[in-house]
């Protein structure tokens, strides 16, 4: 296939285009290198810098090729910083999709899978855990609601131009690539996974845990950590999926993890402690975050091959332990 991956020089993207060069499969890269690297960017991939914003840029680019499948990780997805900047954030990312859904159909390629999230599930109420598919939606930030309304959009481009999308709504994304050649580099880094990494390697201040009172056993909040090249193997198979009709599919490893287990398993992974100091929880965090991925299992055959959380955090571990300051190291 020829794949066209916005995003494919960020964390997901980049482990998803490394995973579609594996396969066999044509890569072009589209990123504006934001929060990007262009060091994550696979060897074998074709590489374009450009703002999906740039509407007509992008329609040029797109007539200039020919492409099977759009895989689009592109956007903000910061829920705090949406919080502080919602205009931004819903524009950026509700404005930069419907130019790259515009200009597939106008372009001729048939199918968009979405990098989607679990953000947009209600949780101001106690929620059924694991969360389903078809669990009730309100997202509880601008993050959300942008992604959610791309979701929307989708689906006017399915009915009105028979467009195939997977949306894909991801859990925690953890981990890095067992080969060693990716990982993960956020500037500011705000998942708990690498900054306890950090934080054990001694190149942060401690860690602080946001919420040690939670109804949960240990008081700390409980996530659902599914490791990159899982998702990786979970877009290749959506990929083929969605030749008669399209997907929503909920994507994590099933199985919860407490922040403190998940400090504990950077201790059994490192041999070192990992400094900590308990903080006030944050505004809507919910205490437990848990996927039912039933149906792309079902569908699809996809299962997680990475479900113990010391083998997660052993490849992400290994890899910041060697490039310490992430894509800049030498
Ligand atoms: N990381 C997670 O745990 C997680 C969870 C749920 C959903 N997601 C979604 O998955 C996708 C990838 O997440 P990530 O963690 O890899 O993020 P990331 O920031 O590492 O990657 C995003 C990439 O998109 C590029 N980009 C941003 N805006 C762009 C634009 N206007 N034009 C062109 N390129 C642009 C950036 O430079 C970067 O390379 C995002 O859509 C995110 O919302 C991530």
């Amino acid at each position: 296939m020829r794949c066209l991956v916005t995003g494919g020089a960020g964390y997901i993207g980049s482990h998803v285009a490394q995973a579609l060069i594996d396969s066999g499969h044509k890569v072009t890269v589209l990123d504006n290198l934001s929060t990007g690297h262009i060091e994550a960017i696979p060897k074998g991939a074709s590489f374009e810098r450009l703002d999906l914003i740039e509407r007509d840029r992008l329609n040029n680019f797109l007539t200039r090729g020919k492409w099977d499948v759009a895989l689009h990780f592109a956007a903000l997805s910061l829920v705090g910083e949406s919080v502080t900047h919602p205009y931004y954030y819903l524009k950026q990312n509700l404005i930069t999709s419907i130019n790259l859904i515009e200009a597939c159909v106008a372009n001729n390629i048939k199918k968009i899978i979405f990098s989607s999230t679990a953000a947009l599930f209600d949780n101001t109420h106690p929620s059924p855990s694991p969360i389903k598919s078809d669990s009730p939606i309100n997202p509880a930030s601008p993050y959300g609601e942008s992604k959610f309304f791309v979701e929307k959009t989708l689906k006017w481009a399915e009915k009105i131009h028979n467009l195939r999308y997977a949306s894909l709504r991801y859990f925690n994304a953890a981990g890095a690539d067992p080969l060693g050649r990716l990982g993960e580099d956020h500037q500011p880094e705000t998942h708990l996974l690498p900054i306890a990494i950090d934080a054990a390697l001694g190149r942060r201040p401690p860690l602080r845990l946001f919420g040690t009172d939670y109804p949960t056993p240990d008081g700390s909040c409980i996530r659902d950590y599914i490791h990159v090249s899982d998702l990786a193997d979970a877009h290749l198979r959506a990929i083929s999926q969605i030749n008669n009709r399209s997907v929503t599919y909920n994507l994590g490893n099933g199985r919860g993890f407490s922040n403190l287990e998940i400090i504990k398993s950077v201790e059994r992974v490192s041999g070192r402690k990992v400094p900590w100091i308990p903080a006030e929880r944050r505004l809507g965090d919910p205490p437990i975050l848990i996927a039912d991925s039933t149906e792309i299992k079902k569908e699809t055959g996809w299962t997680p091959r990475f479900s113990d959380i010391d083998e997660i955090v052993r490849t992400a571990f290994t890899w910041r332990e060697k490039h310490p300051d992430g894509y800049r190291s030498p």
